[in-house]
């Protein structure tokens, strides 16, 4: 073979690989609701430090809040369960306007019970859609890398209870 042809058929090669290697990337989407309980006995939202002489509050800088809430596949807390929320919320910002969310996805579900997201990035909490990273997974979403928007969809407040709807699109294997 000519040096020429040897040199194109490799080219061929790699871009082919390239493309293959590009394609076996998996996008999921996904939406999932959390269940928020907060200030209420059974809360699954609750701050446990602060600022000393500040309010314990989620626009007060420097709370931190530890969580455990519910996720179900529909907006109904009776709907079928899909896994945990589980993790931190901090007010990292001066004037209480965002946080940083810490979040753990746990999944229970049949789909995709034992793997979990890793969910990092600071959420603008007065505005309608707050958009975060996810980092990473484990289990099936090994290597995944993505975005999550959260949106306030229900809100009780007499029963410290709010559903938050969170889409969930990554990239993994
Ligand atoms: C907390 O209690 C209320 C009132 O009994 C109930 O509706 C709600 O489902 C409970 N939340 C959790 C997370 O158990
Ligand atoms: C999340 O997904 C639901 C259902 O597909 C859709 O109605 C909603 O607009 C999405 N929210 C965002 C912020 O993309």
């Amino acid at each position: 073979m000519a040096p020429t042809a040897k040199l194109s058929l490799l080219l061929i090669l790699a871009m082919a690989m390239l493309s293959a290697r590009a394609d076996h990337h998996k996008e999921t989407n996904m939406v999932v609701y959390f269940q928020d309980y907060v200030g209420v006995p059974n809360a699954t939202g609750i701050p446990f430090a602060d600022i000393p002489g500040k309010l314990w509050t989620f626009i007060s800088f420097g709370t931190v809040y530890c969580t455990d809430d519910p996720l179900t596949e529909g907006i109904d807390r009776d709907s079928a369960p899909v896994g945990r929320g589980q993790g931190l919320y901090v007010t990292s910002a001066l004037d209480g306007s965002s946080l940083l969310v810490l979040v753990s996805i746990l999944f229970t579900n049949k789909k995709y019970k034992g793997s979990t997201l890793q969910i990092q990035g600071t959420s603008r909490i007065f505005e309608k859609y707050r958009e975060v990273s996810v980092v990473s997974g484990t289990g099936k979403f090994r290597f995944a890398r993505g975005y999550a928007t959260f949106e306030t969809v229900l809100v009780d407040s007499a029963n410290g209870y709010s559903v938050i709807q969170c889409n969930i699109t990554v990239r993994s294997g």
